[in-house]
């Protein structure tokens, strides 16, 4: 039958999945493996790194320098094999996701202006790196305290504003990359506990079209499935909305949509394989269902392809140990319903 992006291209989208070199730690490694990289080919028509653009991989070498070859071993593939590629994140908070010389630079006597230009010189090299080669990035990922709605801080934010290197990130992006689409990129939960996430998230989207800071697109994660596996996105009927007002905003502010990391967490589903996958095609139809319904939304890319190699099993495990099963593929490459929802829902 016809690959996940020949259905999505049927309405005009994308279809693809992340992938993992295995670089700079415990990380996925699911390129090594050509049983996982012929299912990309067969599937996709688009791939993101899964970690090889983060700062901790591409400048682990320290300020001054980049570490491309990472990146640019999976875009080789990528190109090969007629997918595009996505640019993800030029600016993450995480800490264990920044290398720790960045903490430990020195700032000299004007802080705010050297941080400023580590985050300008970094989006400026990566963007002219890459050229037309890479047409949408996440330039920003998960800005916002889903607990306080309040900026996150990072290390380049201890001496410039949070607001100001969002912005900056932004504008750079787009001076050094003018033909790629730029993407604000978020899981958005969607539990009880973060109730300022989604007005926070609504309040930065206002703020980049006041401040004409030039971003194109909402990248939702979509880590959906059953809370607790990772600060997700859960999803429900009665969720849906909810949902569909923050949807609905974002689009009135003239934003495309995008899913930029679809997983179906299964943390707390039943033990028994067909009931679990049974309920994690289910929960994803009706979230795709959504999601589809958006003339807006333009990609669909999970995070990660395959149950083999798939970074929520690193995560909290299921209280029975039973490893988890997020993704249309099983552990030994055989399509699940997972699969099956989303081509009947494309
Ligand atoms: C994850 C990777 O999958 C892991 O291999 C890594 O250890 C941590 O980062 N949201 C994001 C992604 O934007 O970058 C994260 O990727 C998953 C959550």
């Amino acid at each position: 039958g016809p690959s996940l992006d020949v259905l999505a291209g049927l309405s005009g989208r994308r279809f693809g999945s992340a992938i993992g070199g295995g670089h700079g730690g415990p990380l996925t490694r699911s390129f090594d493996d050509p049983a996982y990289r012929a299912i990309m080919a067969a599937e996709c028509g688009v791939m993101t790194p899964e970690n090889e653009l983060k700062w901790s991989v591409l400048r682990r070498g320290g300020a001054g320098s980049f570490d491309f070859a990472p990146a640019d071993r999976l875009l080789a593939f990528a190109e090969a094999n007629g997918m595009a590629f996505r640019g993800h994140t030029l600016l993450w908070h995480h800490p264990q996701y920044t290398p720790e010389w960045v903490a430990k630079h020195d700032y000299g006597s004007k802080p705010a202006s050297e941080a400023a230009r580590l985050i300008e010189e970094h989006v400026t090299t990566v963007c002219s790196h890459y050229g037309r080669r890479i047409l949408s990035y996440d330039v920003v990922n998960e800005a916002i305290d889903p607990e306080t709605g309040d900026y996150r801080t990072t290390p380049l934010t201890q001496h410039l504003s949070p607001q100001e290197a969002v912005d900056l990130a932004f504008r750079a992006a787009r001076a050094a990359a003018p033909e790629a689409e730029l993407v604000y990129n978020d899981f958005m939960s969607w539990e009880p506990g973060s109730p300022r996430h989604v007005p926070a998230v609504l309040e930065l989207l206002e703020g980049f079209r006041k401040r004409g800071v030039p971003v194109d697109a909402m990248g939702i994660q979509g880590h959906i499935g059953d809370p607790g596996g990772a600060k997700s996105a859960p999803f429900a009927a009665r969720d849906e909305r909810a949902w569909r007002r923050f949807l609905d905003a974002v689009t009135a502010m003239g934003y495309k949509l995008h899913i930029t990391e679809l997983d179906v967490s299964d943390k707390k589903l039943p033990a028994p394989t067909a009931e679990r996958d049974a309920q994690v095609a289910d929960y994803a139809r009706a979230y795709l269902d959504c999601m589809l319904s958006y003339p807006q939304l333009g990609d669909i890319v999970l995070w990660g392809i395959t149950d083999q190699y798939n970074w929520l099993n690193g995560l909290t495990p299921r209280s029975d140990g039973l490893p988890k099963r997020p993704t249309p593929y099983d552990d030994q490459f055989r399509a699940k319903p997972l699969r099956a929802a989303i081509a009947d829902a494309l």
